[in-house]
């Protein structure tokens, strides 16, 4: 008996040792080195942030976040269906708390986003007449855009008013206004918000139809007169297939019209997917097959995600001169919408973090980059 005792005592004290260096590593992994230190003298760093974690309830999200990003973008919560639910009714709450979170901590806040066709609240899809419509649309771009005006760093002004093949979505906003309305959303959002900068964001804009879409569209604004910073490319990729040729090109045409090119959504999926793309409205039927890794990454993947990281890392590091931030769409895999979308309830593994917030071999791979 007391044999087996010491023994137990032993297996308790090795596990006790062990766990107490596992936490040793994480924490001084985590000391050691900061994505926005890393980068601080080449783009922003930054990550979408949640409700719990704008509320602060997460406190290993919070010391991620503060650790790594400089710069932030809401990921849901001034989308027009939470900020702007009714015709009269705003919903601030969230925004200034995010507002307030940026400032507190030095953290650059990105407002995603003013004019989208999706997540729009049910009132302004069911307003049939024009001049509503315009209404509404004037209104939310004024009262939103000029609440932040001296707070928030960017806006995504408009989001994905583009098909694949560069023609214009047919969109509520294109149905009720014409294909001037992203013109127009410019014009408002820099009256509202003169010192913000101003940027036109979309998914695949780095492949070459709906790029040449894009650059047909800023060019229209610019001829406007108007206003416009930049482009986000979403970059919503997939792993082993990231078009990093199309990605460069996209980088040297956007700077060459005189815009702040920056990646506003990055993740790099491990799932299966039948399309390319982020369409939040196109959804595919669970199944298990489409769900191979509900227990752990392969070595084989979890080494891929990290040289495609690396190497996507390299070329934004080759482009500095052009590119102001790289935003990841997330703090850690466990977060992502990508658990949920387009599939529900699969377990992906898109980010540099995992779900105990532990860097990744793709986290190592990407701060690696400033060593070669
Ligand atoms: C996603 C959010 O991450 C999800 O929580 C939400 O359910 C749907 O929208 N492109 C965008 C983002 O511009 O706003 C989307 O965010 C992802 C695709």
């Amino acid at each position: 008996m007391p044999y087996n005792n010491n023994k137990t005592l032993v297996r308790c004290i090795v596990l006790a040792i062990a766990t107490c260096s596992m936490g040793t590593q994480w924490v001084s992994a985590q000391k050691k080195t900061s994505l926005k230190k890393v980068f601080a003298k080449d783009f922003g760093i930054g990550t979408a942030m949640n409700t719990a974690q704008i509320e602060e309830r997460d406190a290993k999200a919070n010391a991620v976040i503060l650790q790594h990003f400089n710069m932030a973008t809401p990921e849901n919560i001034m989308k027009a269906e939470i900020i702007h639910p009714q015709w009269d009714v705003y919903n601030f709450d969230l925004a200034d708390k995010m507002v307030a979170y940026g400032k507190k901590n030095k953290i650059k806040i990105n407002g995603h986003t003013l004019i989208w066709h999706s997540q729009l609240p049910a009132f302004a899809r069911n307003i049939r007449s024009v001049d509503s419509f315009r209404t509404f649309f004037t209104n939310h771009i004024n009262t939103v855009a000029g609440r932040y005006k001296d707070q928030i760093f960017s806006w995504d002004v408009v989001n994905e008013a583009l098909n694949e093949d560069g023609t214009m979505r047919r969109s509520v906003f294109l149905s009720r206004l014409g294909d001037n309305f992203v013109t127009e959303a410019f014009r408002l959002a820099a009256a509202a918000a003169p010192k913000t900068e101003l940027y036109y964001n979309d998914y695949n804009n780095e492949q070459p139809a709906k790029r040449a879409g894009c650059i047909a569209l800023i060019k229209k604004i610019q001829d406007a007169g108007v206003r416009i910073d930049g482009v986000g490319i979403q970059g919503h990729w997939h792993v082993g297939k990231v078009p990093f040729k199309d990605i460069e090109e996209s980088i040297i045409q956007y700077a060459a019209m005189g815009l702040k090119v920056m990646f506003t959504e990055l993740d790099i999926e491990v799932l299966p997917r039948s399309f390319q793309g982020a369409d939040v409205n196109q959804r595919v039927a669970s199944n298990p097959a489409l769900n191979p890794y509900p227990n752990g990454l392969p070595d084989s993947v979890q080494q891929q995600l990290a040289n495609d990281y690396e190497a996507l890392f390299k070329l934004f590091l080759k482009h500095k001169d052009k590119i102001t931030r790289v935003t990841f769409w997330g703090v850690n895999d466990g977060q992502s919408w990508l658990n949920d979308w387009p599939v529900r309830g699969r377990t992906n593994y898109p980010l540099l973090f995992d779900r105990e917030f532990n860097p990744k071999p793709a986290y190592y791979k990407v701060i690696g980059t400033k060593n070669k």
